[in-house]
């Protein structure tokens, strides 16, 4: 048995270094393959031998499925926050300020960059990572550790020697440009609101319930304050370099500095160089080196008086408002466009700019002719911060008003309550919003019909198709008579629509675009609901029992159904033979979905029997068993569960899922 343990052991140290070396150091020295070799194997043991297991093993960062609202934690010590300044001047009397106060003593300035994520502090007892808690109002925050354990690059057990046995260490949890491009191309394929910059992504993903989301998000973390009563050195340089051998990302471009002059280098160095870094910062943070003449100096009310934040001057650039437009999107959301005189800022030629809703450009009060300023700061599309009023001669026209009529099908616009957003309600009939559904239904995670924009576009001009419905009745002669079309390109087109038509029920209710109905919620829709008639009928509350699905998703689902086009169409696509209802054969037929998974059943269920699941479950790969025990994998919890069933699975830290969360895993 000992060997047992001595393997798991070794093996989970490993791990951790691996760990570390890819997400830390950025220098892997084993591949991703063999990463996955030696995780699975301690996967693996750790299933065989339950009494070794361990909530801080390697295996734990992928993130459970268990949902729970934030618990709220006061801070031990409050967090703070910084006063900023934007002069070289301001930085000059803050040293100067600093030199009095300390009688003239010499001192040391570190400076670090400011990064802009989300703040994160995290609290470690005997080397281990016991709990992580957001910002809050300062004085309390969010429990977020199941979400923060699935950053790769937090230590969960330290690495080396000489940490104090309780500390706290503060740093910034930040989404990486090339994660954070990625992720907003995905929600802007889906219609889904983008972020507008990484430190909104950030700390929207880490306020999610589901850890697994976060795991998925790639978050990173950088650390520069250590916080507790038995540090290793009075040095706060010093202790971040302890910091880092014990397995903390704390960035290497820090400067311990002698002198305001040398402030002022490094200042102006990174206010270039940080354009080259994988995150986004907003300025630099100057800390008074000794940990003792950080006590002498102390705190005001709301920040440190031996600290300041430096804030970088977001690049701006001024030029013409030449015209605003209006775009309907497929969901008949109208955004305002302004259309600009070319100019350069940050590197590339800005000749758009989104002006979001009506309320922001009255708040700018943006007349056609302004001079006006362009930022492009942490967000990737520029936007327009202010008007040069002063530059505006007696000949300015009115205000820009935001159109009353859909400039596409001069429908009237209407702004549903408590929403920035004016609409267009003429779905059926104003040509963007149909093209769109058009294009959304052909997408490769819908129905995957190799269709382009272009094509779509030409065919509804055509008349050839006006809704989804339309495609299945395209006939391959009408086809070879248009330009560019070829009895190769025809037939290729022909064959996917046909296929499209075992895409399963899921994509199908997906491609119909329903408002807020993405990928997951079509998924829990399905399973839920099990079939199109079904959910059709479905009343606002059954469908807000349905987990994850809220009023708004609910209200959206009604008013889709509600229009009896909508109805017809689906009548249609039934009749030319798309997938309706999940496939009962789907769940009958036999995969590996569940292979080595270990299941005890308890409650009462309402879309299968307990004996039903039994069998799903063996179909599947997958064990039963009558008891909780540190064997098992997941609890399947029907209604009136065991409450001594429901302590011992919390204990064990066992997954618990319902009918629909197990539905899922088997799609
Ligand atoms: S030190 C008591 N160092 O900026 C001072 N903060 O406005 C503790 N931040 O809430 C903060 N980079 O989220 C410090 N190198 C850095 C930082 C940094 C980013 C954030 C942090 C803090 C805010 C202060």
């Amino acid at each position: 048995m000992d060997e047992i343990k001595t393997k798991i052991d070794k093996l989970r140290n490993e791990l951790e270094q691996h760990n570390y070396n890819y997400y830390v150091l950025s220098n892997p020295t084993i591949s991703d393959k063999e990463f996955d070799m030696k995780l699975k194997k301690l996967q693996k043991l750790e299933e065989e031998y339950p009494e070794y297991a361990d909530p801080h093993s390697p295996t734990q960062r992928v993130g459970s499925d268990i949902s729970k609202e934030f618990e709220q934690v006061t801070h031990r010590y409050p967090m703070l926050s910084l006063s900023n300044t934007y002069s070289e001047e301001e930085i000059k009397d803050f040293y100067e300020r600093t030199e009095r106060a300390l009688n003239g003593q010499p001192f040391q300035i570190d400076c670090e960059l400011k990064y802009d994520g989300t703040s994160i502090s995290l609290w470690y007892e005997h080397g281990r990572l016991v709990r992580a808690v957001t910002r809050g109002d300062g004085t309390r925050g969010d429990d977020v550790t199941a979400n923060v354990k699935t950053i790769r690059s937090i230590p969960l057990k330290l690495l080396g020697t000489g940490y104090p046995d309780e500390f706290e260490i503060r740093g910034e949890i930040l989404m990486p440009w090339a994660v954070f491009e990625q992720l907003n191309k995905e929600r802007e394929e889906q219609e889904e609101p983008l972020f507008a910059n990484p430190r909104n992504a950030a700390s929207g993903t880490l306020k999610q319930q589901n850890p697994s989301i976060v795991a998925a998000r790639k978050l990173d973390a950088y650390f520069y304050y250590l916080i507790g009563g038995s540090l290793p050195t009075e040095s706060h340089f010093d202790n971040l370099v302890y910091a880092r051998s014990w397995g903390f990302k704390v960035p290497d471009v820090i400067r311990r500095c002698q002198s305001l002059q040398e402030v002022f280098d490094y200042i102006k160095y990174w206010d270039t160089e940080r354009k080259n870094l994988p995150v986004a910062t907003d300025g630099i943070v100057l800390k008074v080196d000794s940990l003792v003449q950080q006590r002498y100096l102390g705190f005001t009310a709301k920040s440190p008086r031996w600290a300041i934040a430096y804030k970088f001057q977001a690049e701006r650039a001024v030029t013409r408002l030449n015209s605003v437009s209006f775009q309907v999107g497929r969901t008949g959301a109208v955004t305002p466009v302004a259309n600009l005189d070319p100019v350069q800022l940050s590197g590339t030629t800005v000749k758009r700019a989104s002006l979001h809703n009506a309320d922001i450009i009255k708040g700018l009060d943006l007349r056609i002719g302004d001079m006006v300023f362009v930022e492009k700061g942490g967000e990737i599309i520029p936007k327009i911060v202010g008007v040069n009023t002063e530059a505006r001669s007696f000949m300015i026209g009115d205000p820009v008003q935001f159109v009353k009529t859909c400039p596409e099908c001069e429908t009237l616009l209407y702004r549903p309550e408590g929403e920035a957003a004016h609409y267009c309600p003429n779905e059926d009939g104003c040509p963007p919003q149909i093209k769109g559904r058009i294009e959304h239904f052909v997408t490769r995670r819908a129905m995957n019909i190799v269709m382009g924009p272009e094509t779509v576009e030409d065919f509804y001009e055509l008349g050839l198709i006006h809704n989804v419905a339309d495609l299945y009745t395209l006939q391959a002669e009408d086809l070879l008579k248009l330009e560019g079309w070829r009895q190769k390109s025809v037939s290729n087109l022909l064959q996917s629509i046909e296929d499209s038509k075992q895409v399963p029920f899921e994509r199908v209710l997906y491609g119909l675009g329903i408002r807020y109905v993405g990928e997951t919620v079509a998924k829990r829709l399905a399973t839920a609901f099990h079939n199109m008639e079904q959910l059709q009928q479905a009343s606002f509350e059954a469908l807000v029992e349905t987990d994850e699905i809220g009023e708004r998703i609910a209200q959206s689902i009604i008013h889709y159904f509600s229009n009896e086009k909508n109805r017809e169409l689906i009548e249609r696509l039934k009749s030319y033979g798309l997938q309706m209802s999940i496939s009962e054969e789907k769940l009958a037929s036999r995969t590996n979905k569940l292979s080595g998974q270990t299941f005890v059943i308890s409650g009462t269920f309402s879309k299968h029997s307990r004996d039903e699941y039994k069998a799903i479950i063996e179909q599947h790969g997958g064990k039963n068993t009558g008891s909780v025990s540190a064997k098992t994998n997941y609890i399947l919890a029907g209604e009136n569960m065991g409450p001594a069933k429901l302590e011992k699975a919390k204990k064990l830290g066992i997954k618990i899922v319902n009918e629909e969360d197990f539905l899922n895993m088997l799609l």
